[in-house]
Order: C-alpha cells, then structure tokens, then sequence
C-alpha cells in the first residue's frame, strides 16, 4: 500500500489526474475503471484540460464502476449523466471506447453482459471513491469480500448522500445500484482510492488502523498489491499517527 498524503481537496484532485495521466502515457491503449460522485469532480477538471492540450486518448477505454437502478438519461444522479457532464461533454476528442452499466435495462441481462465487458477489458487502474461508512462502489458494509458484480441496495447513509449531492427528495432517490463487486474492484492491476473531507475520517481510520473486515468494506484493499490511498489533511485528521 502506497499511502499519499495531500493538504485538501484541490491537490487530491491534482494527484488522482496524475495517477490517471500517467497510466495513458505508460500505455496509450489503457483501461481506465472510472468512478462517478464528489470525490473525482475536481479530477475530471484537470483530466479533461490535459486531453483537450493534447493528450493522445485514442486508443484509451473507459470502463464504469457502477450505476444505480435508474433512468439513466432523465435521472439528474445517473452515472450516465455524471460521465457526460463531467467528461465526455467537455473532452474534445473520443475515446476508444466506453462501457457503462445500463440503469434500467433487466438486471440478470445486464449482469451477464457487462461481466463479459469487463472480461474483455481488464483495467490497468481503478478510481475508488470512499463511503463516509468505508464501502467502496456499492458493497456496503457487511457485503462478502468474494461478492461478484451485482445489483446492491443502498444503505440509508448512501440514499442521504445521493439527496444532499442532488438536491432531490427522498421520493426521487435511488435505492439499488448495479456495482463492481469486490472481486472485479480487486482485479484491476492497480486501484486508488481517494478521500478528502472531515466526513471521511472515520472510516479512513478504521481503514488504517482496525483489522481487514466486512464491517469496513475499504479494508480489503490492502490486501491488493498495487493500492493507492489518496488521503487530504481533513480525512486524516483522526489518525493516530
Ligand atoms: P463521494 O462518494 O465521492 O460523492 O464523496 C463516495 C461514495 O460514497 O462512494
């Protein structure tokens, strides 16, 4: 585990862009497993500013985490939409491919094929953003650390996120997401997680500092051999060391 410690959310972003840019100037033919919410926001900034200079991303594949049970093209929370606001929109130039879940198609359908997309596309990093309760995509807490892609429902903490992020109400909020499991989150060759905030510093401690459990769905990835934790001073401010 590589542990990166940056003053706030502005230099996370920077280091997460970094983490990402240097992966397609290594190999212009990556798989990027790309995540969606708060935490990559300011990332998909400098992510697109750095393509639209120039960089080559013609052979670059994106591959998404997750997407809720959803609308997808109506539904202001969507994955879907999240990716062509923040960077398909505002990137002058296409990929070679992306792949994201589809929101409302038959879930036993969609699991089968996006299995096969993920076969077909094995990611050379991943993008993880932190659950104020540690889970990491979907898995919540209490979800088996061998779980495979799957449709998770949401715990309460995560339905409120979603509210407040939105600005929708409680009658409008998701509650069910198709997600990686934790078994297709450990298989890409290298995963970065990214905290930043006070509401993260529990469970960036109990990541850190507590034993590998279901309980904190973010422990397991220190188990991987190629982890990144990208932590601001706020996250870490409940540390020990
Ligand atoms: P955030 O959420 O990036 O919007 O903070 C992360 C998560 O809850 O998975």
């Amino acid at each position: 585990m590589q542990i990166i410690l940056v003053k706030d959310y502005q230099e996370m972003s920077q280091e997460l862009n970094k983490q990402f840019i240097d992966q397609i100037k290594l190999k212009p033919e990556s798989v990027l497993g790309f995540t969606t919410g708060g935490t990559p926001k300011g990332m998909a900034k400098h992510f697109a500013q750095e393509i639209n200079n120039g960089l080559d991303v013609s052979e670059v594949t994106i591959v998404n985490l997750d997407e809720y049970v959803c609308e997808p093209e109506t539904s202001v929370f969507s994955v879907y939409n999240w990716m062509m606001t923040h960077v398909f929109e505002p990137i002058h130039q296409d990929f070679k491919a992306f792949h994201i879940l589809k929101g409302n198609a038959n879930k036993q359908e969609e699991l089968t094929r996006f299995k096969k997309v993920l076969e077909d596309n094995p990611r050379d990093i991943q993008m993880l953003g932190l659950g104020t309760n540690a889970h990491i995509g979907a898995n919540e807490p209490g979800t088996p650390f061998d779980q495979e892609l799957f449709v998770a429902d949401s715990h309460e903490s995560t339905i409120q996120a979603v509210i407040n992020l939105f600005g929708i109400s409680k009658e409008e909020a998701p509650t069910q997401m198709f997600t990686m499991g934790f078994k297709e989150i450990m298989e890409a060759k290298k995963v970065v997680l990214a905290a930043s905030g006070k509401s993260k510093a529990q469970a960036v401690k109990a990541i850190l500092e507590e034993e590998i459990d279901v309980s904190i769905p973010a422990s397991i990835l220190k188990t991987h051999h190629n982890f990144v934790f990208i932590i601001d001073d706020e996250a870490a401010s409940l540390l020990d060391n």
